[in-house]
């Protein structure tokens, strides 16, 4: 998945986690958009252009409908067909083009090259493929796009076939990022999944014969109910099927949604941390056996090529936009997000205004220990130089209790063991307390 907007926190989770944790003066600006002369995407400063043209660049396209809402979910996401003018599923692909067209404007005249288009939603695959193909086409027609670039789409499982999906990959489309989360019945019914065991492989080979080479599965793990034997068969589905990556997410539960009303009412147990822990290491061993290496904490992939280049351009810190209700961006240490609701969002854009509702600009520090956040969850690691003088401290005392690597610590590098990835969370606020 896109780790932006949301994607889930705590445990093994990155994502909303990271954006929470960051802030550190968040101005309280109107929630109708930001007033006249702030900084923000139509003010871009000097210092925030200044590494334009050498920093990777992405942009992220928001798409906020689903059929109906899963129960443990929380992403800015609405069911209805009718929001109002622009924000209809058919206009949407126009209001997003208009967003996209303001970016171009604002970055320009000497535009960087999207080098990773992202698709996520929601449920983008809810628009017809003509729509999301006519989105590209105009990234294309306004933006210098790299003859290399990765263009990704999230899709629910039930909402493409060959047809749809080889549409997308005439389009120029890339990558599918397939919402499997389980291949138990039971699983997916707890999870509110309107999905059959089997759909989502199913899907995954229909991607293949369509011509994409890189697809991705996502999985949830510790979902109420969910037995050993039920992950194990996942896992198993996952390695089955003719994919070259696998996102696997603990699952969050997330105040105010259905799973989390049912918790409380007692309904279904909490997911237990003992119970995460153990499928984590389950799924990095049988994943492992199956030819995927882990390259961040929650993603794996067959090789370097089939990594997802565009989550690897948040991890770096790099430059993005995000179009769409509620979508983040950040560029050259500027960090904005859009107003939530997609009426809201549509009228902003059709009074000639920018949707922007915050924006907040990072001094040196901030950008450091944002680094340091993403960084330490990559298979890389980070320079134990990034690390302040306490943080060193504190590096070498994760070595002595098996949360860093030795080897790695003597070159330089604070990289996680295999138990520190359990406990990533912990470890990466323990370094930059
Ligand atoms: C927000 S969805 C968007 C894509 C698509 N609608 C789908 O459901 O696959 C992207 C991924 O976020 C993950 N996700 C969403 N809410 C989550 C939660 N509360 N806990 C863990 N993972 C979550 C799921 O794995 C899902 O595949
Ligand atoms: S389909 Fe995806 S985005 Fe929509 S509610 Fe379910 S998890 Fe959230």
């Amino acid at each position: 998945m896109g780790i932006l907007p949301g994607g889930g926190g705590g445990h093994t989770n990155g994502g909303r986690a990271h954006w929470e944790q960051m802030s550190t003066v968040l101005p309280l600006l109107p929630a109708t958009g930001l007033p006249a002369g702030s900084p923000g995407p139509d003010r871009l400063p000097e210092s925030a252009r200044e590494h334009l043209a050498t920093t990777p660049f992405g942009l992220y396209v928001h798409v906020p409908f689903c059929a109906t809402r899963c129960g443990y979910c929380d992403f800015n996401t609405y069911t209805s067909d009718e929001l109002g003018p622009g924000a209809n599923r058919a206009e949407y692909a126009g209001t997003a083009i208009a967003e996209l067209r303001r970016a171009a404007k604002t970055l320009g005249p000497e535009l960087p090259t999207v080098s990773t288009v992202f698709v996520g939603g929601g449920t983008p695959t809810l628009l017809p493929a003509d729509d999301l193909a006519a989105v590209l086409a105009e990234i294309h027609r306004l933006f210098p796009v790299a003859e290399d670039v990765e263009v990704t789409t999230e899709a629910n499982p039930e909402t493409v076939d060959g047809g749809y999906l080889t549409r997308l990959r005439e389009a120029g489309f890339t990558r599918v990022s397939l919402g499997m989360q389980s291949a138990a019945e039971h699983v997916l019914a707890v999870l509110d999944r309107r999905h059959t065991p089997g759909r989502a492989v199913q899907a995954a080979h229909e991607a293949r014969a369509a011509g994409f080479e890189h697809v991705n599965l996502d999985l949830i793990y510790g979902t109420p109910g969910e037995s050993d034997a039920d992950w194990a068969a996942s896992l198993d589905a996952v390695l089955a099927s003719p994919v070259d990556h696998v996102s696997a997410y603990a699952l969050i539960v997330e105040e105010g949604t259905r799973l989390a009303r049912r918790i409380s009412r007692g309904e279904l147990p909490m997911p237990d941390d003992d119970v995460l822990a153990d499928r984590y290491e389950q799924a990095d061993a049988t994943l492992g056996k199956g030819g995927f290496a882990w390259y961040e904490v929650s993603n794996w992939a067959t090789s370097d090529a089939a990594r997802c280049r565009h989550n690897e351009l948040y991890w770096a810190n790099a430059n993005w936009w995000g179009v769409g209700p509620g979508a983040h961006s950040h560029v050259g240490g500027l960090r904005w997000w859009n107003v939530k609701h997609p009426a809201a969002y549509a009228d902003r854009l059709t009074a000639g205004l920018s949707p922007a509702q915050e924006a907040e600009l990072l001094d040196d520090d901030d950008r450091a220990l944002e680094t340091i956040m993403l960084g330490l969850r990559l298979r890389e690691g980070l320079p134990l130089s990034s690390l302040s003088l306490t943080g060193r401290g504190r590096a070498d005392d994760a070595v002595r209790t098996g949360l860093l690597d030795p080897s790695a610590h003597v070159a330089g590098r604070a990289v996680l063991t295999d138990r520190g990835r359990l406990l990533a969370d912990a470890v990466i606020r323990d370094l930059t307390d």
